[in-house]
């Protein structure tokens, strides 16, 4: 096993975790890692800390947990850093995001208030429900700048060998790639030209690969899904990754839809409504950030279940999604499905879910599996796109040639072949004919 450990450079060092945007969401996450590190709480949640993988024949009942499996980075290796247009350190946000309890908090209030956002490359025009003073200053190109040195500073002052960068920052309003965005040249022109088409995370995106940085995105906006940002990352030998990460409704659907349609179960309507109180649901009521959010949730069900293969089951389905900033409820999401479906000779029947979920709770694991699993494709020598990530995300980044992956399932037997493929392990099929054929 160690020979093909070898071939993915050993998890040495420390690793830097860069979070532009410090809210609910990353301090969630800043503080149940530090939680687990200090004993008082169980990692919940995440792949990298908890999951079994399956090794080799199904007679050899051989089995590793993924972080003794692949090298990752150890959890006390992690440094935290990030921006964010206000100022809060990561105790102050954590306990306005009111996501942890204060009893929780208290025992982190060390560890959190030593974490201050680094002023943020922010544009009002693009999140239009926040206010912030902690902003950078400059143009475009300048402020791409300043976040590379941003980056090295970072890795300097904490002595970090590696960085990853997980976008957890605000969903900006909706945008289609223009041609700006359609080469390296187009994108750095435009760059230097000033021009209002760069939005702030395609500048955090760009900084972080040409540092060298894996870039994931957790937000539904465009920030490193077009053709100028691929193809930088693959020239520059950098892993990215996107979008929107994967919880609450559109979990239960990627669970659900897939079940169904594999028992050629019909469908004739998906309606899913939430109502949500944090800062994100209340940046998410303007209708231009709520078109982002609504693109990357409602493709998820088409492409599951194939309309145009399956006409009989699929063809009239209407999918509706909506969401209510409702501030009592906080972070504490509660979510409404019904599902319309449809049985044998045509008769309807009905499911209904109702979610009382926490958004960040569910969240906060996710950014720790993609900054691990980010630096550890850095380690493997990865670039571009990382399709086998597509696990986490509502609105996975892929290639231009193929369709997206939306089951969970396919999914989560695409990641772990990926992690055996990355030590010279057997790759699983499933296929099982060596035990029928005994
Ligand atoms: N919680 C979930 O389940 C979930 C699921 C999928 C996606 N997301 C996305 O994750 C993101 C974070 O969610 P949250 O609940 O933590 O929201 P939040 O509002 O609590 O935190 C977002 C933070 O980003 C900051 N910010 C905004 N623009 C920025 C910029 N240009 N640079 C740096 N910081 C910036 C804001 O000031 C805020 O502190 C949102 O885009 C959300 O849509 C969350």
């Amino acid at each position: 096993m160690d020979q093909f450990k070898s071939k993915v450079a050993l998890a040495e060092g420390k690793l830097a975790v860069l979070l532009p945007g410090m809210g609910a969401v990353a301090t969630t996450f800043i503080a149940g890692v530090e939680a687990v590190r200090a004993g008082l709480a169980k990692p919940i949640g995440s792949l990298t800390q908890m999951a079994q993988i399956r090794l080799g024949k199904r007679s050899e009942k051989r089995w590793s947990t993924i972080k003794d499996l692949v090298p990752l980075a150890n959890l006390d290796d992690l440094v935290f850093g990030g921006w964010d247009p206000i100022p809060d350190d990561a105790y102050t946000a954590a306990a306005k995001a009111k996501v942890l309890s204060p009893e929780h908090l208290a025992v982190l209030k060390d560890r959190l208030s030593s974490i201050k956002p680094m002023p943020a490359v922010f544009d009002k025009s693009v999140v239009k429900r926040l206010e912030g003073a902690n902003v950078k200053k400059g143009s475009k190109r300048e402020l791409a700048n300043a976040l590379m040195h941003d980056i090295r500073g970072f890795m300097d002052k904490n002595k970090c060998t590696r960085a990853v960068m997980v976008w957890c920052a605000s969903t900006e309003a909706y945008q289609e790639a223009g041609p700006e965005h359609q080469s390296i040249a187009a994108f750095e022109k435009a760059l230097d030209q000033d021009h209002a088409n760069i939005f702030p995370s395609q500048i955090y995106a760009y900084a972080a690969i040409m540092s060298g940085v894996p870039y994931l995105n957790g937000a539904p906006n465009m920030s490193c899904d077009f053709p100028a940002l691929i193809e930088l990352a693959e020239k520059r030998g950098v892993a990215i990754g996107g979008k929107d990460f994967k919880t609450g409704q559109t979990l239960m659907k990627t669970i659900i839809a897939p079940g169904l349609k594999a028992r050629m179960l019909g469908m004739e309507g998906w309606f899913s409504t939430n109502i949500l109180g944090n800062r994100d649901g209340e940046v998410l009521d303007d209708p231009a950030n709520f078109k982002t959010k609504e693109v990357s949730k409602l493709s998820v069900l088409e492409q599951i279940l194939e309309p145009e293969k399956y006409p009989d089951l699929y063809k009239d389905l209407q999918h509706k999604v909506s969401i209510h900033y409702y501030k009592p409820r906080g972070d504490n999401k509660e979510g409404w499905d019904n599902i319309d479906i449809v049985g044998w000779m045509g008769y309807p029947m009905q499911i209904k879910v109702n979610f009382l979920c926490r958004d960040s709770i569910l969240a906060a694991p996710i950014v720790l599996d993609l900054a691990l699993f980010g630096d550890l494709a850095a380690r493997a020598g990865m670039k571009g796109i990382q399709e086998w990530l597509s696990f986490y995300f509502k609105s996975p980044q892929h290639a231009a040639s193929v369709y997206p992956e939306h089951d969970l399932f396919v999914q989560k037997v695409r990641l772990e072949n990926n992690l055996r493929y990355l030590v010279g392990e057997e790759l699983i099929n499933y296929l099982g004919s060596d035990y029928t054929n005994e």
